[in-house]
């Protein structure tokens, strides 16, 4: 695995020499599961329904069952985000306000909808969205809020659906990063929104064997009408409502992710307990852990510290054997492809003080106890 210019990790081979503790790597999940996923696979591929029929359907009821909502696979996280917005009708002439501090795709899809994206500022400690900063973005055209549940902490949802409710403001979750996670009152995602869109992208704690994604909805209206978004708004065979897109998910990436979601409480359990361990390791020292909402139920996505110094901590921890990543090095408000909106520097300035102070540290499950122990020494030594 190896990071590109975008700071996601990819998952292609030509890459820097791997670090003794890679920042990521998915060998060892999948020699454990081996037999189990190929033996998946093979059923589909004798199946020959590569397409839509019963493996799409037992995933979706899989993950239905395990989210409490209702579930439509699609082709990616960036696909469940598009196709939530326009199976919900957002488009020209409407704002939607997100976060400048996630990944590209949540306002990426945004514009691709062909709707504004309004940008608040975050929370300085946990990195999510202000939900004072959204009530106070709300003005006429804004049809949507986007609250991105970064690195696999939720935003606290009652307190956003109030301010969201009164003005009649849908919401849509960027849920690319918390599957399994509750915010402090036990919310989950599509609880108190329209839609939840979900990533499998393969480093996510539920990670397909490629590109993969789901919206979530307790709204059974909406879930027909994605399900014919993501089959180009078809109606009836050969009959378009309205222009969707091709957003299907293949049957082989639901085989393997149907599998792979039986885990999945495993992985975010161990995934927290790392936390826990370096979170300890790291108080009361010079590295800054991520910080927990009370009683929020974090699935760690990733473990995101701040630090001073970053870029040189990050060369150091790469010389001793450990490798990190930078989410997010730059904000979106700032992006080259966002100019004509006319966002500065200095307009949101915890996003931006983050982009130069995180650094994700090894949080996938598979790491063993002594790998996560050389990592906090390891970081912790800069320091000395
Ligand atoms: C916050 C966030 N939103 C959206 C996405 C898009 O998901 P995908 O890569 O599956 O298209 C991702 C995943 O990279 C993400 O982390």
């Amino acid at each position: 695995m190896m990071n590109d210019a975008s700071g996601k990790l990819s998952t292609s081979a030509k890459a820097a020499p791997v670090p003794a503790i890679p920042m990521f790597e998915i060998a060892t999940q999948y020699q454990g599961l081996r037999w189990e996923i190929q033996n998946a696979v093979k059923e589909v591929l004798d199946s020959t329904e590569y397409i839509g029929g019963a493996t799409v359907k037992r995933f979706e009821e899989h993950l239905g069952r395990v989210a409490q909502a209702q579930a439509v696979a699609v082709s990616s996280g960036t696909d469940a985000i598009l196709a939530a917005l326009m199976a919900l009708g957002i488009g020209p002439g409407d704002k939607v306000i997100t976060t400048p501090f996630t990944f590209f795709a949540t306002a990426g899809c945004i514009s691709r909808a062909g709707a504004t994206p309004v940008f608040v500022d975050i929370d300085p400690s946990t990195f999510l969205i202000q939900t004072a900063a959204v009530a106070a973005a709300i003005t006429s055209g804004v049809k949507a809020v986007i609250p991105v549940h970064l690195f696999g902490q939720m935003c606290e949802m009652d307190a956003l659906a109030e301010v969201c409710g009164k003005k009649s403001v849908m919401i849509i979750e960027d849920a690319a990063q918390c599957i399994g996670a509750k915010d402090s009152k036990g919310r989950i995602p599509a609880e108190c929104s329209r839609a939840a869109c979900l990533s499998f992208y393969p480093t996510k704690n539920l990670g397909a064997a490629g590109d993969a994604g789901a919206v979530l909805t307790r709204d059974s209206a909406l879930a027909q009408r994605l399900l014919q978004t993501r089959q180009h708004g078809e109606t009836s065979r050969y009959h378009h409502g309205f222009v969707g897109g091709n957003f299907r998910l293949d049957a082989i990436q639901c085989a393997v992710l149907d599998v792979k979601l039986n885990y999945l409480e495993k992985w975010n359990t161990r995934r927290r307990s790392i936390a826990g361990y370096y979170s300890q390791r790291f108080a009361g020292t010079d590295v800054i852990a991520p910080a927990q909402i009370p009683n929020t139920h974090h699935v760690y996505h990733q473990y995101v510290v701040r630090i001073p110094r970053r870029d040189a901590v990050r060369d150091y921890l790469q010389q001793n054997g450990v490798g990190s990543a930078i989410y997010y090095p730059k904000p979106l408000h700032l992006q080259e492809c966002f100019a004509s909106l006319g966002y500065h520097a200095g307009a949101f300035v915890n996003a931006e003080r983050a982009c130069g102070e995180v650094l994700a540290l090894p949080v996938f499950p598979e790491l063993t106890d002594a790998q996560i122990a050389r990592v906090a020494d390891v970081l912790l030594s800069f320091y000395k």
